[in-house]
């Protein structure tokens, strides 16, 4: 089969909305569903999905294409992995993986060593009774053993090297996987005598380990540094695990730590992701936030888990996330928590789980002027009025001030501090470019490729003010017979694509009145046509040339009805 036969065959076996459902919450809106970008900072949805015409667009960042586009931008798959994976998922075979390739090979080849040890870990798991004995007395059940991939990381210095090599992997890519570091007698394992915790991408792709140490060595967890494939600022723990029932339930629930996480998944609580050693960054948050509109975070009772939860707010308001805050008792992880108090009183924490100001009251222990700055400071980053108003009188009621000078003292917070530029304005939604007739003109045959002949029939490509938009006209032009737009477009320019996305997605005009649409364009570019040589005469003092252009005015707008 030729590939953009199996390119076609995957499409029309995965419908985008499905797909990108799994990856963002989508509502219907008109024609078309709508959802925060993923790809962006939004407080109002602007990332767009076409169910007619299969394709996404966000008019926030312009970011569009179609299913192959949208795993390849969020999974950070090349060409290649995506397809692979959709073909899995699609249940379509793919001949020889070799014709298919386009992006990064080096990618691919460090993922599949990836892959090769986490399956080596996880048969010495099997083969060593220490490694196994310690996950059973952590209370890691073999089901949770096979559905996470825990493996172990035998002692000595080139056990998983040597294994490397045999199968034919090269040192350097060893090296560019993390799992090995360069001596001064050459390579050894970066991972001995660890329990491994694979760490996977969205879709469950191995990209990275986290591996605990028995004892009290130290470190106490050692993670993969990061590589062409692993951005630790954008890995979430458990993600993979968790995203169906994060979205069944409106509501993530982040940990700090790995088996925090896998207990939680023991008991029941599936929704359920952490960190990796690292504070939540905004990506983090971002991603969760297509996902859900709750967020629970359940950190530790100590000082360290209240420092990190408070330092999460920020992020956690800018994105419009609700957020509570378990704090669990001192000394306690929910790893320990459930253990001793088991899923019901952990359920019951968590209906409890207190809102930020309560949380913020409880931290400065009762110092209300310092709560009050410190939630009007979130207060002040929320973009959305309601949940604003909302959380001001929630404070107003909370510390007994009123409401007016809470408001008052929010105002001064938000006015622009002379000498300091303030804070450049979160992207919001947008339109790209304005629609002027001749995108609606594009668009039009974007939805109709039949009617490009009359159009190109109509106008001629250097009529086109819009360079972006003439390209696209000239590669009509020029399509091989039975070809549309839509099938060249891989040999295009980014803008070429975005205006394409943009406009499949949101064609900007009634399809039933196709062709009073082209027609009033056309004439529209007519008009203008006209409008600019009018301009230019006016302009000159060529009495016989004003006359010529007059009359050929006359008749134009005789013809046009303009
Ligand atoms: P904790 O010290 O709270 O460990 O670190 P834990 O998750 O409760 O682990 P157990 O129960 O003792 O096995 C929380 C998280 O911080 C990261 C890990 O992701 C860990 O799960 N961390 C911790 C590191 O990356 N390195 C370390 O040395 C310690
Ligand atoms: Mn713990």
């Amino acid at each position: 089969m030729k590939t953009d036969r199996i390119l076609e065959d995957i499409k029309s076996r995965i419908d985008i909305i499905d797909l990108i459902s799994e990856y963002v919450q989508l509502k219907k809106a008109g024609q078309n569903w709508k959802g925060l970008c993923p790809f962006h900072v939004e407080k109002t949805p602007s990332f767009t999905v076409s169910q007619a015409k299969q394709m996404f667009h966000c008019f926030g960042c312009s970011t569009g294409g179609d299913i192959f586009a949208f795993v390849m931008k969020h999974e950070h798959l090349s060409f290649q992995e995506a397809l692979a994976l959709l073909a899995r998922k699609s249940g379509v075979s793919l001949p020889d993986a070799g014709s298919f390739r386009r992006t990064s090979e080096r990618d691919e080849k460090v993922r599949s060593i990836l892959l090769e040890t986490r399956d080596y870990f996880s048969l010495q798991l099997e083969r060593s009774q220490k490694a196994a004995a310690y996950v059973k007395g952590r209370g890691i059940t073999e089901e949770l053993l096979q559905s996470f991939r825990i493996g172990y990381a035998p002692d000595g210095w080139q056990n998983l090297l040597r294994h490397l090599r045999g199968k034919g992997f090269k040192d350097q890519e060893i090296l560019e996987s993390g799992l090995a570091v360069s001596g001064t007698k050459g390579l050894y394992d970066m991972f001995r005598n660890r329990v491994m915790f694979p760490i996977t991408n969205m879709s469950g792709t191995v990209v990275a380990f986290g591996g605990r140490a028995f004892d009290d060595a130290t470190p106490k967890y050692l993670n993969s540094p990061e590589t062409a494939v692993f951005r630790k600022s954008e890995t979430l723990f458990g993600l993979s695990h968790a995203k169906e029932q994060i979205r069944r339930e409106n509501r993530v629930l982040i940990a700090e730590g790995y088996m925090d996480v896998v207990i939680c998944h023991q008991f029941g609580f599936s929704n359920v992701v952490a960190p990796l050693g690292t504070s939540l960054t905004i990506a983090h948050i971002r991603k969760l936030r297509t996902m859900a509109d709750r967020a629970v975070l359940v950190f530790d009772g100590d000082a360290a888990g209240k420092a990190a939860a408070r330092r999460a707010l920020p992020l956690i308001c800018q994105n419009n996330f609700a957020a509570s805050i378990l704090v669990l008792p001192d000394q306690e992880d929910p790893d320990s928590y459930l253990k001793k108090n088991g899923a019901a009183a952990f359920s019951e924490l968590l209906q409890h789980a207190q809102g930020m100001i309560g949380f913020l009251f409880s931290i400065n222990q009762g110092d209300k002027l310092q709560t009050v700055r410190e939630v009007l400071g979130l207060i002040a980053s929320i973009g959305d009025l309601l949940t604003a108003d909302e959380m001001l009188t929630e404070l107003a009621e909370t510390t007994r001030i009123n409401e007016t000078t809470l408001r008052d003292e929010l105002k001064k917070m938000k006015a622009p501090v002379k000498g300091k530029s303030a804070a450049p304005p979160a992207r919001e939604a947008g339109p790209l470019v304005r629609r002027n007739e001749e995108h609606l003109l594009l668009s039009a045959v974007l939805s109709a490729p039949g009617k490009a002949g009359y159009v190109l029939s109509r106008i001629s490509v250097r009529e086109i003010a819009d360079k972006t938009v003439a390209t696209l006209f000239s590669r009509m032009a020029s399509l091989p017979a039975g070809k549309e737009l839509l099938d060249v477009l891989e040999e295009a320019g980014e803008d070429e694509k975005k205006m394409v996305t943009m406009l499949s997605v949101d064609p900007g005009f009634d399809p039933e009145f196709i062709d009073r649409n082209i027609d009033d364009c056309l004439a529209k570019i007519e008009k203008r046509k006209l409008d600019e040589k009018v301009l230019l005469i006016e302009r000159s003092d060529d009495p016989a040339l004003s006359n010529a252009f007059l009359l050929e005015k006359q008749k134009l707008l005789k013809g046009t009805n303009l």
